[in-house]
């Protein structure tokens, strides 16, 4: 057991509440979505029933149509905003009333393959199998009213990108006046100049404003808001995560559940091509509302690798990473883009979780060079400057919050990963 390994595991231990597990105290007191399903990963390594009920917890607090909110307010905290009453969605648990990146489907189907225990895993992952289903059934009802085989994100946050490049132009749509007076609390734990600017934050609050005006009535939303954008990391996603739980159905004899997400992995697959740009060499985002592509190098457009694409695609992705030439993979926006800020959250640092669904995508293409390059870029990161929140890819500078949960998560999954690959002749290393 390496020292990175024990720092990661008391990390983790640390941000348990006991059913679930905080990103970071102080910046965030409440339970993430994607934050959660990734954090599990990094649990099953040394307590497999308490990666489980990570999942669960999360999944406990499901709305009855099918949506999984972006946070879960399990206990009053002052320290974040905006804070249940802003969103009022009206649960008996707070919760917000947008989404997240859906990789659950993903994060079962890994606990499953791995699980020593595999009576208790069957039974879980059983359990998990319809309300995970009903989450991306929720997604193309709801977020693909013209049935294109890919969703929408109708905010900002529920990317999991906050203030990626990629809004700019679409999010200039949203207004910024007749919000309610707000204090933001993110820069009295992080430094202002490394967030989102308070332009950002206006058009956040007002986007929660007008859903909550709306009742939160899901039915409605798409229709009613003018930034509705296809992100194709977040689509990769979902679809990967269909096709893991496919898999996942099929072994466990659900064919129903299996051949449900078995088609929204295959049609979502086919219309992620529409996204692809041969310029770039990676996918970029749509805006649905004026119909165009976004012309934006973001991580968004690599984090496609993730999803189940053409093998020459995803080659044409690690060659324009290999080009951002920073020092630490993977920078979220492209560094020879005028808009790239070396330390401002999305729109240039580092970010951990993302780095892993990429190489994971990438090997999976037959990638392992590529593959590896990022496993051990994102192992020397750490090695140098600790378990931040996002990271300077060209100093290493850790940024945002510190002793972050997903970070210490993916550091378990990646040094099980270079395991692997040590034991592995040396040509698979290279790329
Ligand atoms: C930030 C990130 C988001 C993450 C959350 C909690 O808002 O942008 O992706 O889920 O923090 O870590």
């Amino acid at each position: 057991m390496t020292d990175l390994y024990r720092a990661a595991v008391e990390i983790l231990q640390e941000n348990d509440r006991g059913s679930y597990t905080i990103p970071t105290k102080g910046l965030y007191p409440f339970q993430w979505n994607w934050d959660s399903c990734l954090t599990a990963l990094g649990q099953s390594h040394f307590d497999e029933s308490r990666a489980w009920t990570e999942i669960e917890t999360l999944f406990a607090h499901q709305w009855s149509d099918g949506m999984v909110p972006h946070i879960v307010f399990h206990t009053p905290d002052d320290g974040y905003f905006p804070g249940p009453d802003v969103w009022a969605t009206g649960r008996p648990v707070p919760t917000s009333g947008i989404t997240q990146p859906a990789v659950a489907g993903f994060a079962i189907r890994r606990l499953f393959d791995r699980a020593t225990d595999r009576g208790q895993a069957a039974t879980r992952a059983r359990a998990l199998l319809p309300k995970v289903t009903a989450w991306h059934r929720w997604f193309f009802q709801n977020r693909d009213p013209e049935g294109e085989g890919l969703v929408a994100i109708l905010h900002p946050w529920e990317s999991g990108r906050d203030n990626s490049v990629d809004w700019d132009d679409a999010f200039a749509r949203v207004p910024t006046e007749g919000i309610a007076p707000y204090t933001r609390r993110d820069t009295q734990h992080a430094a202002p100049e490394h967030r989102p600017t308070k332009e950002h934050y206006d058009r956040y609050l007002w986007l929660v404003e007008h859903f909550r005006a709306l009742n939160w009535d899901n039915t409605r939303l798409h229709a009613a808001t003018p930034f509705q954008v296809v992100d194709p990391g977040f689509n990769a996603i979902l679809i990967r995560s269909a096709a893991d739980l496919a898999d996942l159905a099929e072994t466990l004899g659900e064919l129903g559940l299996a051949a449900e997400n078995r088609a929204y992995a295959t049609r979502g697959t086919a219309a992620l091509e529409s996204l692809w740009s041969e310029d770039h060499g990676q996918y970029l985002c749509r805006d649905r509302v004026l119909g165009a592509l976004i012309d934006s190098r973001s991580s968004g457009g690599l984090l496609a690798a993730f999803a189940p694409i053409p093998a020459a695609r995803a080659a044409r992705i690690a060659q324009t990473i290999e080009g951002h030439g920073t020092r630490f993979r993977v920078a979220s926006q492209a560094p020879d883009d005028p808009r790239f800020q070396v330390q401002r959250y999305w729109r240039g640092p580092v970010w951990l979780v993302v780095n892993y669904m990429i190489a994971d995508g990438l090997a999976r293409s037959g990638l392992a060079g590529a593959s590896a390059a990022i496993t051990r870029s994102s192992l020397d990161l750490i090695r140098t400057s600790g378990f931040a929140e996002y990271y300077d890819p060209r100093s290493g500078e850790p940024l945002g919050g510190v002793r972050f949960t997903w970070t210490a998560a993916m550091v378990l999954e990646f040094l099980a990963l270079a395991d692997l690959c040590q034991s592995a002749p040396d040509e698979r290393w290279e790329s």
